[in-house]
């Protein structure tokens, strides 16, 4: 029985074409098709630059490091956080030695709750990172004017969101940065891969001064020399390995942008199937809703939802249960992502100061819902979850 996965890797003849021209042409480093993905990534999203890295969490990691370092803020500064999200988030704000501040999320569509947002700031609050999850953009519209009001700079963590737009706008061109990635099951997938976009020429230089440990922007590409002669070439030949700030080996090599190029022409037709299936497995799950089993994912009126997964939460007992009854059958879950009891995080906030991430720490969890997927996968795990609930207690 094949599994019904939570994503998917499909290759196609244009992503084998750039690879071999990666291997033909024996350029590996930063390069052609890695400056091609910036200027295409951007575009797509409204913003004028992008900045590949090695992983989203890379992104997230220079992003706020770059802005730290531009606006001068100090160790200890607090940096907002919703109580659900991937660890990513959360740990980038404590490797830049700041605090991350958690902010409840919504119960229905699971982002930073705009309500709690402004009685987590402090006269210490720099800056809020909030998350694009599952697929759905945050609302920003709301979240980006009390940023504007208390002075914060906004990071959107757009890991799991590409391409769609809330209130008109692409999701990574709301914040001073955006932070993308092209890890395995992602929308874009690479392999591993981060993207942070920005409309700021300066944050865009220092962000890929961070990524090159932190070296002199005259010298990040190994054809920034050519066709340089004279005082030109002195220049560059003086500066390039000096190092202006303390930075990270975040490097990504041409194979992943060949990869990553080579589904780009794809994006629209891979988001309308992800939104074919999410209608469908909507569609079957609806009467387990009405009969008070589950919580279904909602989409909201100004929003695209981009369906990297399909969030779902058991409403009469925790998610244990069905996770593994799904499991035997073939069908591959995840818990929808825990942060607030982590063992890693044990001392640093107290999980019942969040009771609505309490309540998806016990109840919720994905299924898939990728373009890879055929409408008898949909049908075995809507099949499956009508067995379950049914078997269940009331
Ligand atoms: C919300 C969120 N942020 C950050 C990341 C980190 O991305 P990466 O695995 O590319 O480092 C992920 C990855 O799954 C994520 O889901």
């Amino acid at each position: 029985m094949d599994t019904v996965s939570v994503g998917t890797f499909e290759v196609n003849e244009q992503m084998r074409e750039l690879v071999e021209r990666v291997l033909d042409t024996g350029r590996i480093s930063y390069g052609p098709l890695s400056r091609e993905l910036e200027r295409r990534f951007a575009a797509l999203h409204d913003c004028k630059f992008a900045v590949l890295s090695n992983s989203g969490t890379s992104s997230l990691q220079v992003a706020l490091q770059a802005l730290k370092e531009l606006h001068g803020w100090q160790d200890g500064d607090e940096v907002l956080v919703p109580s659900v999200t991937f660890v990513a988030t959360a740990n980038v704000v404590l490797h830049n030695r700041m605090i991350p501040v958690l902010v409840d999320v919504d119960p229905q569509y699971y982002d930073m709750a705009v309500d709690n947002v402004e009685q987590a700031i402090t006269p210490d609050t720099r800056a809020m990172i909030p998350v694009h999850l599952f697929g759905q953009p945050a609302q920003m519209i709301y979240l980006d004017q009390v940023a504007q009001q208390y002075g914060l700079a906004v990071i959107e963590d757009s890991c799991e969101t590409m391409f769609v737009s809330h209130a008109g706008h692409k999701v990574g061109s709301w914040g001073d940065v955006g932070c993308f990635s092209m890890y395995a099951a992602h929308l874009l997938t690479a392999g591993v891969g981060g993207i942070a976009t920005t409309d700021d020429p300066e944050l865009a230089a220092k962000m890929r001064s961070i990524v090159n440990h932190g070296r002199d922007g005259i010298y990040i590409s190994i054809d920034d020399d050519e066709g340089l002669d004279g005082e030109g070439l002195r220049e560059v030949i003086t500066r390039r390995l000096s190092f202006e700030t303390v930075g990270h080996s975040y490097r990504i090599t041409e194979l992943e942008a060949a990869l990553a190029l080579g589904q780009l022409d794809d994006w629209r037709e891979m988001i309308r199937t992800r939104q074919g299936n999410a209608a469908y497995l909507s569609d079957g799950l609806k009467p387990l809703a009405r009969e008070g089993y589950l919580q279904l994912p909602k989409t909201r009126r100004d929003s695209e939802h981009a369906w990297m997964m399909y969030p779902l939460v058991m409403l009469r007992e925790d998610k244990w249960g069905v996770c593994n009854y799904l499991e035997e059958r073939g069908i591959e879950t995840r818990e929808m992502l825990r942060l607030t009891d982590q063992p890693c995080y044990q001392g640093l906030w107290k999980p019942t100061d969040y009771p609505v991430a309490e309540w998806l720490n016990q109840r919720g969890f994905y299924v898939g819902c990728h373009q890879g997927l055929d409408e008898s996968d949909l049908d075995r795990i809507i099949e499956a979850m009508h067995e379950y609930c049914e078997t269940c207690n009331d």
